[in-house]
């Protein structure tokens, strides 16, 4: 039997797949060695493999098929624009995709004013403002603590990720709109949907029927 290759996105992600990976019976005990510096973990009873990465680099390695499934938020699929099958909406990881900034900056969006958007995901903010809303503004590309920007004036806005909305309160910013519901998603190299449809529908047939029972 084939090894099927999972990759996962490191952190709370990876945590919660196989959290529910678990209730259907798959398991791979040398993952949850916290001191392990091994890399790839296998599973050679059900002939399974998992790694963990960054979720930016989990739709690179299931388009190439280094990967067969991978688990990744909504926001990294739409962002990276991979050629992947997004086949599960896994449930776990909800949250929005919103364009943020003091509550004054609400007139200036509305206005369609030149404004300056700081974001981790320039392309769903390109999207949002060229595509959906038809407004001209200058993305400025940050790798982390986009609500930074329009405190320390780098932005009038930015296009990132609310989920209990605590962040933004505790910088007395505000959601103005929201670009997009997210969670966390199983997606398929083309070539293995087909090679081993099998395998992977009945995982989603399981992985669905698990969701149903929650
Ligand atoms: C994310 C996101 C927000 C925050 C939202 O950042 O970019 O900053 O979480 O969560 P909340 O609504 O529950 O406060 P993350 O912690 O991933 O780190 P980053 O800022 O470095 O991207």
């Amino acid at each position: 039997m084939r090894y099927l290759t999972f990759a996962l996105t490191k952190g709370r992600l990876a945590s919660k797949t196989l959290d529910m990976l678990e209730k259907l019976g798959i398991t791979c005990d040398e993952m949850k060695d916290k001191n392990s510096r091994k890399l790839i973990f296998t599973n050679e009873e059900l002939g399974l493999r998992f790694f963990l990465a960054k979720g930016p680099d989990v739709p690179t390695y299931v388009e190439y098929g280094a990967a067969d499934i991978g688990v990744v938020g909504k926001d990294t699929i739409i962002e990276e624009g991979r050629k992947v099958h997004e086949v599960l909406d896994l449930g776990f990881g909800k949250c929005r995709m919103c364009v943020c900034g003091h509550e004054e900056t609400a007139e200036k969006l509305q206005h369609h004013e030149l404004i300056r958007v700081a974001t981790k995901y320039p392309n769903i903010a390109k999207d949002y403002f060229y595509n959906k809303k038809h407004q001209t503004v200058e993305i400025i590309k940050l790798n982390g603590s986009i609500e930074l920007a329009p405190i320390v004036g780098l932005s009038e806005v930015i296009v990132d990720i609310v989920e209990t909305g605590s962040t933004l309160k505790e910088n007395g910013l505000v959601v103005l709109e929201e670009v997009c519901p997210l969670s966390a998603r199983m997606i398929v190299n083309p070539v293995s949907m087909r090679m081993e449809n099998d395998r992977i529908k009945e995982l989603i047939t399981n992985l669905r029927n698990l969701l149903r029972e929650e």
